[in-house]
C-alpha cells in the first residue's frame, strides 16, 4: 500500500521562524534570504482590494499572470511560454510529476537546494548526486559522463543556493550542445535580478533557441513575495504547454494573482531591491574579508561562509546576537554556513557578532 520512497523521510522542512528575543536585542533574519525591503505598496494596496471579493473564485485561469510574465520579459515570450503555480518550490513538484517515473534518474550537484532531491524521489526518480567542485563550481563534464538511457531531467542553479556560484553564458553554451535532446535541463534562477556578472545568463535565450530547457523562477526573493507563495517557469512551447497540462483551474488565489501582477508592474521596487543586494554584497564581502573569514564568491543575495567555529555552534552564538543564520549540511556543503544579505543595520551587526566571536576565540 505505501510508496517506499515516499515512506523514506524526505520531506523538505525549509527554513525556521522568526525568533523571538528578549526585549532590547532585535532580531535580524539572515537566514531564508527574503527580501530586507520586504515588498511593494503597490502589492499592499492590489491584495487589499482584492480581500473584498474573497467570497468569490479567483480568475479560473492563470492568464492574466502570464500576460503581466510575457510583458515582464519584454515580449519575447508568449503567454503559453509560461507556467505559474504557488511557488518555484511547487514548480519543481510539477515538472517532477509531469516528466518523472519510477525508476527514472535525475542529476544533481550538491550542495543544491533540497527541493531537487525530495520532489523527484516522491515520484520514485532516483537523484544521482555528481558533486560541486572542492571551489563550488559545477562538475559539467562530470555531469554529462553520468547520463544514462534512464536520465530524463538535470538540475542546475545559476545563482546557486547555497554557494552562490553561477555558470557563465559560454559554459552554459558548450553544456547544453552536448546534452542528448530527450533529457531536460531544469534551470532554477530564482536569484537572477541579483547577478552582477557580465557573462551571466538566464535561460531565456536558450529557450528562445528551443533547447529543453526549463527556467525556474519565484516571487519570494526579487518581490519579497515569500509568505505569498507564487511562482513560474518558462519553457519552449512544446514543454510549457504539456506542463500545464495538470494544471488546476484556481490554483492560485485571487491575493496571489492581483499581488504578482502588482509585483511585475513596480519596477522601481525591483530595481531598489537589486540596488540593495549588490550594495550590500559588496559591504558584507569586504567586512568578511576584513576578519579573515572564509567565504565564496557569490552572485546571489547571499554568502556561503567556512564558519571560525562548528557551524552549529557559530549558528547558536549568532542566534544569542539576535542574528539568525543557516547551517548548510544538508544541502552537501557540510559545516558550513549560509548568511543572507539583509539592509546595512543588520548586515553590520551581523559583522560586529562575528568579530566578537573571533575575539573570544
Ligand atoms: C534555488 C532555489 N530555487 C527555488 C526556490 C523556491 O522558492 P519558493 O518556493 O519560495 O518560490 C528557492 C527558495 O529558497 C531557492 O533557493
Amino acid at each position: 500500500m505505501y510508496k517506499s520512497y515516499i515512506q523514506e523521510d524526505s520531506t523538505y522542512k525549509g527554513g525556521g521562524k522568526k525568533i523571538v528575543m528578549p526585549t532590547g536585542i532585535e532580531v535580524h533574519k539572515l537566514s531564508s534570504n527574503e527580501n530586507p525591503l520586504g515588498f511593494s505598496k503597490k502589492v499592499s494596496l492590489a491584495i487589499t482590494n482584492a480581500v473584498n471579493d474573497l467570497s468569490l473564485y479567483p480568475d479560473n485561469t492563470d492568464i492574466r499572470l502570464r500576460e503581466a510574465l510575457s510583458k515582464d520579459f519584454k515580449e519575447q515570450l508568449d503567454a503559453d511560454h509560461f507556467v505559474t503555480a504557488n511557488s518555484g518550490s511547487e514548480i519543481i513538484d510539477i515538472i517532477s510529476k509531469v516528466f518523472l517515473s519510477e525508476g527514472d534518474e535525475i542529476i544533481v550537484s550538491q550542495p543544491c537546494f533540497l527541493p531537487y532531491t525530495a520532489f523527484t524521489r516522491w515520484m520514485g526518480a532516483k537523484a544521482i548526486n555528481v558533486p560541486m567542485t572542492p571551489d563550488y563550481d559545477y562538475n559539467l563534464e562530470g555531469i554529462l559522463k553520468a547520463i544514462t538511457a534512464k536520465t530524463k531531467m538535470i538540475f542546475l542553479a545559476s545563482p546557486n543556493n547555497p554557494s552562490g556560484n553561477y555558470i557563465p553564458y559560454d559554459v552554459l553554451v558548450a553544456f547544453l550542445s552536448k546534452v542528448p535532446k530527450n533529457v531536460i535541463v531544469v534551470y532554477d534562477e530564482v536569484y537572477r535580478h541579483f547577478a552582477e556578472a557580465s557573462d551571466y545568463t538566464s535561460a531565456l535565450p536558450f529557450v528562445l533557441e528551443g533547447y529543453n530547457i526549463i527556467g525556474i523562477n519565484s516571487f519570494s526573493k526579487t518581490y519579497g513575495l515569500a509568505g505569498l507563495r507564487v511562482g513560474y517557469c518558462y519553457a519552449p512551447l512544446a514543454l510549457s504547454n504539456y506542463i500545464r497540462k495538470v494544471c488546476k483551474p484556481f490554483l492560485l488565489s485571487s491575493l496571489a494573482l492581483e499581488g504578482a501582477i502588482a509585483a511585475l508592474e513596480d519596477t522601481d521596487f525591483v530595481q531598489r531591491t537589486v540596488d540593495l543586494v549588490q550594495e550590500e554584497r559588496k559591504f558584507v564581502l569586504k567586512g568578511l574579508d576584513e576578519l579573515g573569514i572564509k567565504f565564496w564568491p557569490t552572485e546571489g543575495n547571499f554568502v556561503l561562509i567556512d564558519p571560525p567555529v562548528e557551524n552549529i555552534d557559530f549558528t547558536k552564538f549568532m542566534e544569542s546576537k539576535g542574528i539568525m543564520v543557516r547551517p548548510v549540511g544538508v544541502f552537501g556543503a557540510p559545516g558550513k554556513v549560509r548568511i543572507s544579505f539583509g539592509v546595512r543595520k543588520a548586515n553590520e551587526a551581523m559583522l560586529a557578532a562575528m568579530k566578537e566571536l573571533l575575539n573570544n576565540l
